[in-house]
C-alpha cells in the first residue's frame, strides 16, 4: 500500500498567514499540519509516499526532504497547475502502479491518525473508502447523501443546496480501480477534474464504496479561531520537556514544552504551551494554549491562548489573548504622546484594539 498526499495548489490564496507561504506548513503547535499527515501514514505502516507539489514546491521540500525523518521514502510528483484532486491522482499513475493508496489532502488534520482505518480497508479493499464528518459550513466541502441504512448514495462538490451536513475529509482510500474513474470523468464547472466526481463514477458503476464517520477534524479554512481550537487540542498532549534553559527565578507549570536553545527567564509560564527553539521569554508570562514558534522575544509581555510564528516578538504589551500573529512581526506599546495606534498591518489582517 501506497500513500498519496497533496501538497500542491496556487500559492496565491489571500489570506493571513497563508499569503505568503504554502498552506500545508501552517503550524499546529509548532509543527507544519502537513507533518502529522506524515506521521499518521508512517504510523499506519505506509512506507512509500508521494507528495503532489505545485506552485510551492521548494518549500514543501525543504520542509520534508527525503522523508527519512518520518520513516517514509518520498517521491516528489510536480503538477504544474493545480487541476484538481482527481487530476493529482491522473499524473500519479506511474508512481502508483496497481497498488491500494490512500490519498491524503496536505492541508488536512484529523485526530488520533488513520491506522484503524487503513487497516479496515486492507481486510475489506472496497474501490473506496471515504471519511465524512459533520460540519457546520457544508457548502465549503464535498457532500455526502446517505440512504435510510447509512449507505453514500451520492456525492457532490460544494452544493449549494447541500444534501446533508456530511462533509467529505480529505482522506481517501483506493484500489487501483480509481484509475479508470479519473480518466473518465470531465472537468467540473470550476475546471477541475474532481475527486467527488470519480467516486460518483465508481457508485455509478457498482464498485463497492464505503464510508466511515469520524469527528476531530480540521482544515486549514484561514479561520483564526478554528486553528486557535485546533492548537489548544493538541497542546492538551504534548509531552512536557525542557531542552532549553530555565532559570530560578521562573516557574514551569503544567505541560510545557521548551524547545532547544530557549530561555526563560523571571518569567511563568502556565501549560500546556510550547516555546519553541532559540525563544526567549523574558519577565512575561505565557498562559495556557500558547504555541510560540522558534525565535521569538516575548519580554516584559503577557501572551495566553495564542499562536506566535517565528522571528516575531512582543515587548512591553500587557496582555496578548486569543490571537494568531505572523512570522517576523514586531509587537510595541505605541509613545505615549500623541495617545494614538500606530499600524502597519498585512493585507486582510484583523485587529482588535481595547482602547
Ligand atoms: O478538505 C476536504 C475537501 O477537500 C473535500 O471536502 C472536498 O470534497 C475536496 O474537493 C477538497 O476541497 P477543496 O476545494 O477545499 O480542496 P483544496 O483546493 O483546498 O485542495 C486540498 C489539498 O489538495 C490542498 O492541500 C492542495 C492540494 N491540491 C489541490 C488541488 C485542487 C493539489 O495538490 N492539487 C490540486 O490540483
Amino acid at each position: 500500500m501506497k500513500a498519496l498526499v497533496l501538497s500542491g495548489g496556487a500559492g496565491t490564496r489571500l489570506r493571513p498567514i497563508t499569503h505568503t507561504s504554502a498552506k500545508q506548513l501552517v503550524p499546529v503547535a509548532n509543527k507544519p499540519v502537513l507533518f502529522y499527515g506524515l506521521e499518521a501514514i508512517a504510523e499506519a505502516g505506509i512506507t512509500e509516499v508521494g507528495i503532489v507539489v505545485g506552485d510551492t514546491a521548494d518549500e514543501i521540500r525543504e520542509a520534508v526532504g527525503d522523508g527519512s525523518r518520518f520513516g517514509v521514502e518520498i517521491t516528489y510528483i510536480a503538477q504544474h497547475a493545480p487541476l484538481g484532486l482527481a487530476h493529482a491522482v491522473l499524473i500519479s499513475r506511474e508512481f502508483l502502479g496497481e497498488d491500494d493508496f490512500v490519498m491524503y489532502l496536505g492541508d488536512n488534520f484529523i485526530v488520533g491518525g488513520i491506522t484503524g482505518l487503513v487497516d479496515g480497508f486492507r481486510a475489506s479493499r472496497p474501490a473506496a473508502q471515504i471519511l465524512l464528518t459533520q460540519v457546520p459550513n457544508p457548502t465549503a466541502f464535498g457532500v455526502a447523501e446517505l440512504d435510510d441504512s447509512g449507505r453514500v448514495v451520492a456525492l457532490e462538490e460544494k452544493p449549494k443546496v447541500p444534501k446533508s451536513d456530511l462533509a467529505l475529509v480529505g482522506v481517501y482510500l483506493f484500489t487501483a480501480a480509481v484509475h479508470e474513474a479519473v480518466r473518465a470523468i470531465e472537468p467540473s464547472w470550476r475546471g477541475e477534474l474532481e475527486i467527488t466526481h470519480a467516486i460518483q463514477w465508481l457508485m455509478d458503476k457498482n464498485h463497492d464504496v464505503s464510508s466511515t464517520t469520524i469527528s476531530g477534524y480540521w482544515k486549514d479554512t484561514g479561520n483564526v479561531t478554528d486553528m486557535l481550537e485546533v492548537n489548544r487540542a493538541v497542546l492538551e498532549s504534548i509531552e512536557p520537556c525542557t531542552q532549553g534553559s530555565v532559570d530560578e527565578a521562573s516557574e514551569i507549570i503544567g505541560r510545557v514544552r521548551v524547545e532547544e536553545g530557549a530561555q526563560v527567564v523571571r518569567s511563568r509560564i502556565v501549560g500546556p504551551a510550547i516555546i519553541g527553539a532559540g525563544s526567549v521569554i523574558s519577565d512575561a508570562y505565557v498562559g495556557p494554549y500558547t504555541s510560540v514558534s522558534e525565535g521569538c522575544r516575548i519580554e516584559d509581555s503577557e501572551i495566553e491562548y495564542s499562536i506566535v510564528l517565528r522571528d516575531s516578538s512582543i515587548t512591553g504589551v500587557r496582555r496578548v489573548e486569543a490571537s494568531l500573529i505572523g512570522r517576523g512581526v514586531e509587537v510595541t506599546p505605541a509613545p505615549r504622546h500623541p495617545a494614538a495606534h500606530r499600524l502597519v498591518l498585512g493585507d486582510h489582517s484583523k485587529v482588535q484594539i481595547s482602547s
